[in-house]
């Protein structure tokens, strides 16, 4: 990308029903492996391998892309709903133009992923009209639509104010009790450390570290791995306002994966 390296060899397996979340200070090329992974960012080499096919990243042409991205499908940080469509609309747009369904259909299995998120009541709803938290679940309602292989999500809740991440959480964690197959990138240590399988620890395009989840914070042997947790609990620790903000959404969302341990975490520097 533009004359710079920014990913350095990155290897990695997935296995369906396996949850990846992907941790590493900002800048470390979480999002960049994402974007790769789902060609909206090209790939000066590698190869991705889904479902037994091989795609050459550098060479992919546009309809192998599209076959491809019919296994995937990606949540962004910022939602990316398109404003002049409800709810329903936006989970069903992808599903009448690029799939070719009949609308009723559509409409059919956008109402159930809506009703999966908690939102089928929203269905009329404008995004102006949604929280934050709730334009973020019709994101992952979108995505659950699309009926995919493995969900990307690059920190979906980043975005959003302290009181709405634990919905939006509670619905990931839904997702991947229900055995969907996720890469997460997060800054939400607590919850990575409760939905996911495994870690892969990312650091200057590298991965430093991919191992189990209970390995990863109990073993954490790496040194720049200990730093990194060490940096947030001392943040954490640091933060009184936060710390009373995870008790409020730990009280009310008594099922959620953000319950007890979660750490939630701000990042230090602003977004790119
Ligand atoms: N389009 C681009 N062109 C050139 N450099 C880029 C581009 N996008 C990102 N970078 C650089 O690549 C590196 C990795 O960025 P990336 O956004 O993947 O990091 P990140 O781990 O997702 O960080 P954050 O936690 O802040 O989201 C950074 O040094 C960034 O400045
Ligand atoms: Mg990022």
């Amino acid at each position: 990308m533009g004359g710079t390296e920014i990913l350095h060899g990155v290897d990695l397996t997935l296995d369906k029903g396996e949850v990846l979340a992907v941790l590493g200070p900002s800048g470390s090329g979480k999002t960049t492996l994402l974007r790769c992974l789902n060609f909206l960012e090209k790939a000066d080499s590698g190869q991705v391998i889904m479902l037994g096919r091989t795609i050459n990243m550098p060479s992919a042409g546009r309809r192998e892309i599209a076959e491809y991205r019919r296994h995937t499908a990606f949540v962004f940080q910022n939602f990316n709903l398109f404003a002049n469509k409800t709810a329903l609309e936006n989970v069903t747009e992808g599903l009448i133009v690029a799939r070719g369904l009949a609308k009723p259909e559509a409409e059919q299995i956008g109402m159930k992923a809506l009703g999966k998120v908690g939102l089928a009541d929203k269905a009329d709803s404008y995004p102006s009209r949604l929280s934050g938290g709730q334009q973020q679940r019709v994101a992952i309602a979108r995505a659950i639509a699309a009926g995919p292989d493995v969900i990307m999500l690059d920190e979906p809740t980043s975005a959003l104010d302290p009181e709405l991440i634990g919905e939006v959480l509670h619905v990931i964690k839904q997702l991947a009790d229900d055995g969907m197959t996720m890469i997460i990138v997060t800054h939400e240590i607590g919850f990575a450390r409760s939905v996911a399988d495994r870690i892969l620890f990312m650091d200057g395009g590298n991965v430093v570290v991919q191992t189990g989840t209970k390995d990863f914070f109990e073993k954490n042997d790496n040194k720049r791995v200990r730093e990194f947790l060490g940096s947030l609990s001392e943040r954490i620790g640091l933060n009184e306002h936060d710390t009373q903000n995870q008790k409020n959404d730990s009280a009310s969302h008594s099922n959620s994966a953000s319950h007890g341990k979660r750490g939630r975490v701000r990042k230090k520097g602003g977004r790119k």
